[in-house]
C-alpha cells in the first residue's frame, strides 16, 4: 500500500508498516477497547484526567485514519455501564471531554464523510451530552463513508436484553409472527437485527490497549469471530503506527472460522479430485 495516497505526512515508521499492507484485505469493522489513559497520566505524575485528554488525541488520529483506509466501521469503547463506579469528578471530565469532541470534531468527521452513531443506553446519559450526541448522529445522517460507533453507557449483556426485549416487543404489539408468544422462537439474523449494530458487519478485528487479556463485556455478540489483538500500548500512545502495526499482524492470521485452514483444505479436496 502506498503511503503517499493515503497519509502524505507518514513517518518513516508508518510508511514501512504500510507497504506491508494489502488494501484488499483491510477488516470491515474494527473494534478497539482503549485502556491505560490513567496508567499513561500516573506514569507522568498527572491526573488520570490528563490521560484521558490524551485518549482524545489517539481518538482522532484513529478515526481519521481508518476513514482514510476505507475501513467501513469502527467502534470505540468510550463509556462502559460499569464505569459509573468511577469517582463522579472523573465521571464528569468524561462526559465534558466527549461533548468537547462532538463539538470540536462535528465538522471534520462530517467533512470525511463518517456517519456518527452511538450504541449503548444513551438515554441514560445525562440531558447535555445526549443532545450533542443526538445533534452529531442527525448532522452526520447522510454520510456514507465509514460508520463510527461510539459506545456510550454500552454493556454487551445489556445490548443482548435489549435485543431480546426489542424482539417480545415486536411479537407482542406488532404482530410480527401470527402466532404470537405461544409458537414463536428466535433466531441468530433476529438477534442481529435487533441489536445497536444492526446492519453493519461484525468486527473482524478486536484491538485492546495497555495489555489487558479481557474483554470487559464489549461486543460480546458480535465479537463471537473476531481476531483480538492486545498490544502494551497505553491507549494515549496508540496512534497511526500502532493501528497499522495491529493491521498488519491482522493480515498474517489466517481466518478459519471453525473450519479448516487453506493449506488442509486444499490437501482435502485435491485427494478428493485425485
Ligand atoms: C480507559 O482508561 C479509557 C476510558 C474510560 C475511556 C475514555 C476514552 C477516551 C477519553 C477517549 C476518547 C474517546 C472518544 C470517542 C472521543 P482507564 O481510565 O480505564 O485507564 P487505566 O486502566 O489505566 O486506569
Amino acid at each position: 500500500m502506498k503511503p503517499p495516497e493515503l497519509l502524505p505526512s507518514a513517518s518513516r515508521e508508518e510508511a514501512r508498516l504500510l507497504e506491508q499492507l494489502d488494501p484488499r484485505r483491510l477488516p470491515h469493522h474494527i473494534a478497539i477497547i482503549m485502556d491505560g489513559n490513567g496508567r499513561w497520566a500516573e506514569r507522568r505524575h498527572l491526573p488520570r484526567v490528563a490521560g484521558h485528554r490524551a485518549g482524545v488525541k489517539s481518538a482522532r488520529a484513529v478515526i481519521e485514519t481508518c476513514a482514510r483506509l476505507h475501513i467501513p466501521a469502527l467502534t470505540l469503547y468510550a463509556f462502559s455501564l460499569e464505569n459509573w463506579r468511577r469517582p463522579k469528578a472523573e465521571i464528569d471530565f468524561l462526559m465534558r471531554l466527549l461533548r468537547e469532541y462532538l463539538r470540536k470534531e462535528l465538522p471534520v468527521i462530517h467533512r470525511n464523510n463518517i456517519r456518527l452513531q452511538v450504541i449503548g443506553r444513551a438515554d441514560q446519559l445525562p440531558q447535555g451530552v445526549r443532545s450533542d450526541v443526538e445533534r452529531g448522529v442527525a448532522h452526520t445522517a447522510g454520510n456514507t463513508g465509514m460508520c463510527l460507533n461510539v459506545a456510550l453507557n454500552y454493556g454487551g449483556r445489556a445490548e443482548l436484553v435489549d435485543a431480546f426485549n426489542a424482539i417480545f416487543d415486536g411479537v407482542r404489539h406488532n404482530g410480527v409472527h401470527n402466532n404470537g408468544l405461544e409458537t414463536f422462537r428466535v433466531d441468530e439474523q433476529m438477534i442481529a437485527d435487533n441489536l445497536y449494530t444492526a446492519g453493519l458487519p461484525d468486527p473482524d478485528l478486536l484491538i485492546r490497549t495497555s495489555g489487558e487479556m479481557r474483554v470487559s463485556n464489549f461486543l460480546l455478540w458480535q465479537i463471537a469471530y473476531a481476531e483480538i489483538y492486545v498490544t502494551e500500548t497505553l491507549w494515549p500512545d496508540f496512534r497511526c503506527a500502532e493501528l497499522y502495526a495491529a493491521l498488519v499482524e491482522y493480515q498474517k492470521r489466517e481466518r478459519r472460522y471453525g473450519g479448516l485452514a487453506a493449506a488442509a483444505r486444499g490437501g482435502k479436496s485435491a485427494a478428493r479430485a485425485e
